[in-house]
């Protein structure tokens, strides 16, 4: 059997194995022949290694993945530089600051999509995310185009309770937003004068 198909072969029987495994019925060994005519594949010794190897994987990437939390501060981060790049009038790093934000958030409610409340009920972040962003954002996109100052300046503030009433939703209203004293980033150059491409 060449190296392709070989390969092939061991990656289609892995599947299946974990197809089992997925649906509770990974058994001990020794069950195996209960498998026999169901259409399922026994794990053998090595497919139960090769399970074992990727859940370590799986729960070594989960564990250095960012969570929502650390996303969230990223954007706050990126929010609060939009601000001075809006307030100097530098629309290049505006629309790269607006862009950076819209992508941070897209990512924070990938990583969790909906929230459990007290009440029980489920606070679809997503759909939040998402209203914010085909509403503010886009909005804010159309304002940074036209490089219009005042405009932008309202909706960024429009944008802000947004974001907060998203934080109350979420049984955070501590989490209250207020607008930035000084950027966030004590080394970006908000001075648009000093771009050479502008
Ligand atoms: C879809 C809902 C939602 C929207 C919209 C949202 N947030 Fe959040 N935000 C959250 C949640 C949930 C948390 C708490 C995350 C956690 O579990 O730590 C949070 C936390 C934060 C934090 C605290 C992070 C920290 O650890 O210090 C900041 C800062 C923040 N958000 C900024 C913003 C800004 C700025 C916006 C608007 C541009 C915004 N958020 C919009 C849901 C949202």
């Amino acid at each position: 059997m060449n190296d392709t198909r070989d390969y092939a072969a061991r990656l289609a029987r892995l599947v299946a194995v974990l197809a089992v495994a997925v649906s509770g019925g990974c058994n001990e060994a020794g069950e195996s022949e209960d498998h026999r005519g169901t259409g399922q594949v026994a794990p053998t010794d090595s497919d139960r290694s090769e399970i074992g190897r990727l859940e370590q994987r799986i729960a070594r990437l989960e564990s250095i993945a960012p969570g929502q939390g650390a996303l969230m501060g990223q954007l706050g981060y990126h929010f609060g530089n939009l601000w001075f790049a809006l307030d100097y009038e530098n629309w290049p790093l505006a629309g790269f600051y607006l862009h950076e934000c819209r992508e941070t958030l897209e990512q924070a409610v990938r990583v969790r999509p909906a929230r459990t409340l007290s009440t029980g009920g489920e606070l679809n972040l997503q759909g939040i995310a998402e209203a914010l962003d085909n509403t503010q954002f886009a909005e804010l996109a159309r304002a940074i185009e036209a490089k219009g100052k005042a405009r932008a300046v309202a909706v960024y503030q429009d944008t802000m309770i947004v974001c907060y009433s998203c934080h109350q939703a979420a049984e955070m209203s501590f989490l209250r937003m207020q607008l930035p004293d000084k950027p966030p980033s004590p080394s970006i150059s908000f001075d648009l004068a000093l771009n050479d491409d502008r």
